[in-house]
């Protein structure tokens, strides 16, 4: 089972995802780092830049990127990760790699392989991030992806593309219908999860994600299959977990060597 800890606030879950990080970057100076976009993991980089952590051969892989909007558009996940993770951690930009960049039309249906290789060179993910969206996407990996799928051209829901168009004026219509994402494979496959939800509208998510049955049609309960999973919720993102208060008594009482 994850190891689920339920914090007070959004600054104080993105200090412990900080920890978390910042203990593999002092042991490992070219970590690899499974990065993720929205607002989620916003608390994280802003945590992890007052650590005073030399973050400059960190390398980085994207979750996912959307399909069809132009190089440099700032609402890309390149543009948004190179301006909310890369300066603000003042790592090389270079060294982060998002899945489908430079490619468009048909060559895209070689991207989740060249992905899946660069992602393999690099020694595999240390350490992914992960937020979850309403509809239990981990990644884009939307309902019904397979739970051994890499990475791939994916359709994005409407409602997840309703909850994405706040970063497109609040224009349904300018969310992309497509992208690219890892898979759900591909995440298992990092050696470490960290997956983070704030607020109400994740609680039915998570709790499905956490505590439900492992099923395509609720992507993020993958996570469940895998050995070392970290889940931080705030109390109202954790309000529909059955098993709050064992998750409570089993932080508060963890023992001092297991920390
Ligand atoms: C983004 C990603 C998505 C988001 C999810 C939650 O790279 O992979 O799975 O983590 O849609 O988004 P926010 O954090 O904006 O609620």
């Amino acid at each position: 089972m994850a190891e689920v800890v339920i914090v007070p606030d959004v600054a104080a879950g993105g200090a412990l995802a900080a920890d978390a990080i910042e203990a593999l970057v002092r042991d490992r100076p070219d970590a690899v780092l499974g990065l993720a976009t929205g607002s989620t993991p916003l608390a994280i980089w802003r945590a992890l830049a007052t650590r005073g952590l030399d973050l400059r051969r960190v390398r980085g892989f994207a979750l996912d990127e959307y399909v069809g909007l132009p190089d440099g558009d700032p609402r890309s996940y390149r543009a948004t990760i190179d301006a909310e993770v890369v300066a603000v951690l003042g790592m090389d930009p270079a060294l982060v790699r998002v899945p489908g960049e430079g490619l468009a039309g048909a060559a895209l249906a070689g991207a989740g392989a060249a992905y899946e290789a660069a992602i393999a060179e690099a020694g595999g993910v240390d350490l992914q991030v992960l937020g979850i969206g309403r509809t239990g996407h981990i990644g884009f990996n939307e309902p019904g992806s397979s739970l051994a799928s890499r990475t791939r051209v994916k359709t994005l829901t409407a409602v997840t593309r309703r909850d994405n168009a706040r970063f497109f004026d609040g224009d349904v219509d300018a969310v992309p219908l497509h992208c690219v994402t890892q898979g759900l494979g591909t995440i298992l496959d990092a050696r470490r999860l960290v997956l983070l939800a704030f607020g109400e509208a994740k609680a039915a998510a998570l709790a499905a994600a956490v505590e439900g049955p492992v099923t395509a049609s609720m992507p993020a309960s993958v996570i469940q299959l895998h050995p070392d999973v970290l889940v931080i919720a705030d109390e109202a993102a954790a309000g529909r977990l059955r098993f709050a208060d064992y998750y409570r008594e089993a932080w508060a009482s963890r023992p001092e060597w297991a920390s």
